[in-house]
Order: structure tokens, then sequence, then C-alpha cells
């Protein structure tokens, strides 16, 4: 698909890989790039350098979605592509002694912003895409959704959650032909990598917000299912499903080195 010219809604848009993607939306040539955020100053910020639009959204909450999809298309028109990108990187800790954890907050916040966020945007769109006949969805997920992030068991599991929705949208609806992309990045520069410890995300070397953003272009342009701005996150896919018990054995040596720099 082609933004040119198309309605586009960003969530998390006021920051980090979020914004880069309002960014290169409107150099695409985007007619209205719609910046959604909990922070709506953030948001405001964006929009204006964008000529867009922006909305303050808890992605975890139904109504603030669906207030930004109803809005969306009443003031500028159909949503083209809807972008769920907001995320949190809470509950990473490299020395908890239990992946399951002490509370359920960080379970279920990771939820609600990580796996019930795309449901949303899906639950109210997908009728809209429907009638149309056409529509997309990208979904910024996580390298950790395909295999893992070392120290953060609510994230890992929350992200492979979304690849699982993900998966599900686009073969539900191929026959529509509403499209739908995952953006699995390992390390980018952004506030929320600097936010946790460094580990093994960063172990190819971080990406500018801005290369993943331009990645993501190029794969929604191809209707590439699986966008992989680090590509050496097949060759770990590969090593993972070719010998699964192997790769657990490798992460747990990555999993006891990090305890043991952590620790220190
Ligand atoms: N930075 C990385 O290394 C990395 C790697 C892989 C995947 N990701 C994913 O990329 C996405 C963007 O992350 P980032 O690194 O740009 O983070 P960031 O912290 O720089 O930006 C996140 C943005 O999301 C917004 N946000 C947070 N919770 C929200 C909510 N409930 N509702 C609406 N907006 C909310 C924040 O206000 C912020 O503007 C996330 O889904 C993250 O999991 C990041």
């Amino acid at each position: 698909m082609q933004v040119t010219g198309k309605i586009v809604v960003v969530t998390g848009g006021a920051k980090g890989i979020g914004r880069a993607l309002c960014e290169v939306f409107h150099r695409a040539g985007a007619a209205k790039v719609v910046v959604a955020d909990i922070d709506p100053a953030g948001a405001r910020a964006v929009a204006a350098k964008v000529d867009g639009a922006a909305f303050k959204c808890d992605v975890g909450k139904e109504t603030d979605i669906r207030h930004v999809i109803e809005e969306t298309e009443r003031q500028f028109g159909p949503i083209a592509l809807f972008c769920s990108n907001a995320g949190i990187g809470g509950g990473f800790d490299p020395l908890a002694d239990n992946a399951g954890g002490t509370s359920d907050e960080p379970w279920s916040r990771s939820w609600a912003v990580h796996v019930m966020a795309h449901v949303y945007a899906a639950r109210h769109l997908v009728p809209r895409m429907r009638a149309r006949g056409e529509g997309y969805f990208l979904n910024t997920i996580s390298a950790a959704g395909l295999l893992s992030q070392v120290g953060s068991p609510a994230y890992s599991t929350t992200k492979h959650a979304a690849v699982g929705f993900a998966e599900n949208l686009a073969i539900s609806h191929k026959a529509h032909d509403i499209r739908d992309s995952i953006l699995c990045p390992q390390g980018v520069d952004t506030d929320m990598l600097r936010s946790i410890p460094r580990g093994p995300q960063s172990g190819d070397g971080d990406l500018t917000p801005e290369q993943v953003a331009n990645d993501a272009l190029k794969g929604i342009e191809q209707e590439t299912f699986v966008i992989l701005p680090h590509p050496q996150v097949l060759g770990y896919m590969r090593k993972k499903t070719e010998n699964y018990d192997r790769w657990i054995s490798g992460m747990a040596k990555i999993q006891a080195k990090m305890r043991e720099d952590f620790g220190k």
C-alpha cells in the first residue's frame, strides 16, 4: 500500500519510533497523520511538525481507541493505515527470582497496552475497512515477540500474544483485502530502551527510530507481514525452531550472565 494521499493514525506517536513513523508518513505524502498518545503535549508537538492532528488517548482503554477512530474519520476521512505502536517497558528485572513475578500489575498493564490496544483497533476499524474493501494495520511489536526478552517475562509474553493476534487478523481478513504488518526490531535508540538495563536486545547494535520507520514504510509498500529492521532476527528465529531445547539453553546462559552482571 502507498501512504501518499492517505489518512494515517499512529499511537504512541509523541516519541521514539512512533514520532519517526509520523515523520516518515508525512514525508511520504500522507494526507493527514493523526498522532494519538497518552501524552497530549507531546502528541501536539509532533502533530504541529507534520501538519497533522493530535488526540489524547490511552490505548489500553477501548473508549479512547474508539474515540480516535470515530473522530479521525468524522474530521478527516477514512483511515487507510492504523499503526498500533504505543508500548511500555515495565516489568524488566534481570535479578527477579520468579518469572511469575510478585503482582499482577505489570502483567495487566502490558496486556492492555501491547495486546488489547491492537484488539480494540481491529474491533472498531475492521467493519469500516471491510465496508470499504481495503485497510492496513501496522503493529509495532518487537523481536521479543518472536524470540524472547531476557529479564522481562511480562514484556515477552504480551509481545508474543500481540504476534498471535496479528497473525490471526491477517488470516481472518486477507479475503477482505485488509493487510497487517508486524514491526519487530531489536534495540532502538529511544527513551524506552534507555530506561531498561543494557542487554542482548542491543547485541546487534541499536538502530535509530528513523531507520526503523523507513523500514516500516518499505514493508507497508511491499505488504510484507514481518518487518525485521535487524535482519539477524530471521536467523535467530530459524535457530529457535530448528532446535528449541538448544535455543532455551543459549537464552538461559544469557540470563545467567545478566544476573551476574547486574548482581555486582
Ligand atoms: N526501543 C526499543 O528498543 C524497542 C524495540 C522493539 C520494540 N519496541 C516497541 O516499539 C514501540 C515504541 O517504543 P519506543 O521505543 O518508541 O518507546 P518510547 O518510550 O520512546 O515511546 C513510547 C510512546 O508511547 C506512548 N505511550 C505509552 N503508553 C501509552 C498508552 N497507554 N497510550 C498511548 N500512548 C502511550 C508514550 O507516551 C510515548 O510517546 C513499543 O511498542 C515498544 O515495545 C521498542
